[in-house]
């Protein structure tokens, strides 16, 4: 049964004292709990307890215990619960407060738009666009090279489908499992697509420019299809003559549109940029911060996550919280951190309440995220809640098991 529990100040709890009673996350008794009973009060708890409630300051005490607390401990009852994860972490808040400088119509969702589709009907959904994603890349090269415009809108189209009717959780649960070596560049190309689109409906854009940043996306590497397999696939590290000519392939899409009709500069300028990094040192041009156009910016940010979740012939997979934390630092010189910061923040909502599997063969649940540590979320096993950290930490997020032959046996 759950029984009304009373917001306490963490910094007014008392250290040295023992609580009679469980601390639990949220005014909710059936809740998650922090802290056992009969826990003594110290202050690296305390310092645990306010790194894990961030940016708040508060935790709840069941009120029957309230005689364990002195009057100071004691801020009164709160009517309405507030939500768990949406006190603990604000990115909206984040960008307004911390970015005042942040990008024009940048905003998060406050709340999530209700998918009409299940994740075994998003999953079909992906596969279809994947297949077609695969036949119009097979059938460029047999096509000497000519982007067919009807079928590249008739995939865009699907995407941005796709992505109003799906929960956003489940179009990531596509991004990250469904993939294998042979399929990889259409596999890529579709889910570029998709976090491009992802980006354009954070950014607000209209249904224009959406339009044009998912078919950057789908686009962007078509040029790979006029590189050697062997060059591109290889496991060890490549020569500076292939890498010279992997380099090449932002022009040869550039190309590949332009001789097929493509008119649109704004989609132009995103793919041959797309390999640009704000400091100069990118290729093609080695343009600078100015000069990169804003949907190469956002392509980069979608191309580095998808082809770091991804696991290929020359390494292992990433988890998303290694992916956003190296984000976070900087890693990526070619990250505009104004677009990657609200790419975090929006994935961030995205990963709250996932299964995970620990670095101890173990799984778990993602209760909280905080900004200043991505890579090492608190989650819980059971009613256990686990700090991870260097010692046990995630591998990788566990997917839930979708099967495609039910649903089309069904149909
Ligand atoms: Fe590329």
């Amino acid at each position: 049964m759950t029984a009304l529990c009373v917001p306490v100040v963490i910094d007014d709890l008392q250290t040295g004292i023992i609580l009679n009673c469980r601390i639990y996350s949220s005014p909710r008794s059936d809740d998650l709990y922090f802290i056992c009973e009969n826990a003594t009060i110290t202050n690296d708890m305390k310092r645990r307890l306010k790194r894990i409630v961030y940016p708040d300051d508060r935790v709840f005490i069941p009120q029957k215990y309230l005689e364990t607390l002195t009057a100071a401990q004691y801020r009164g009852p709160i009517a309405m619960p507030p939500p768990l994860l949406k006190e603990t972490w604000s990115p909206q808040e984040q960008v307004e407060k911390k970015q005042p400088g942040g990008l024009p119509g940048m905003s998060i969702p406050a709340t999530a738009k209700k998918a009409t589709k299940t994740l075994e009907e998003t999953a079909l959904q992906y596969r279809t666009s994947k297949y077609k994603a695969s036949a119009m890349l097979d059938e460029l090269a047999a096509n000497n090279f000519k982007v067919d415009e009807k079928q590249t809108e008739d995939i865009a189209q699907m995407v941005q489908q796709q992505l109003e009717e799906s929960d956003v959780s489940f179009v990531m649960h596509n991004i990250n499992s469904m993939r294998n070596v042979d399929e990889y560049l259409y596999t890529h190309s579709l889910n570029v697509a998709m976090l491009n689109g992802l980006m354009a409906n954070w950014l607000k854009f209209d249904k224009e420019k959406r339009d044009e940043l998912v078919k950057v996306g789908l686009l962007h590497d078509i040029g790979k299809l006029k590189i050697s397999p062997d060059i591109l696939n290889k496991p060890g590290k490549l020569t500076p003559q292939e890498f010279e000519e992997i380099k090449k392939h932002p022009f040869y899409s550039f190309e590949m549109l332009l001789n097929s009709g493509q008119k649109n500069e704004a989609i132009l300028k995103g793919i041959v940029q797309h390999h640009e990094k704000l400091n100069g040192s990118g290729y093609p041009c080695g343009l600078n911060v100015n000069q990169i156009s804003e949907y190469s910016k956002i392509t980069a940010i979608s191309d580095i996550y998808d082809a770091m979740v991804a696991r290929r012939v020359y390494k292992d997979a990433h988890s998303p919280f290694e992916i956003l934390d190296s984000f976070a630092k900087g890693v990526y010189s070619e990250l505009d951190m104004g677009y990657a910061k609200l790419f975090i923040d929006c994935m961030i909502q995205e990963l709250k309440e996932k299964n995970v599997l620990l670095s101890d063969g173990s799984s778990a649940k993602v209760k909280y995220i905080t900004k200043d540590l991505l890579l090492y979320p608190i989650v819980a096993s059971g009613d256990r809640v686990i700090e991870t950290s260097p010692d046990i930490h995630i591998v990788s997020l566990i997917n839930e098991e979708v099967s495609l032959d039910s649903i089309i046996s069904n149909k």
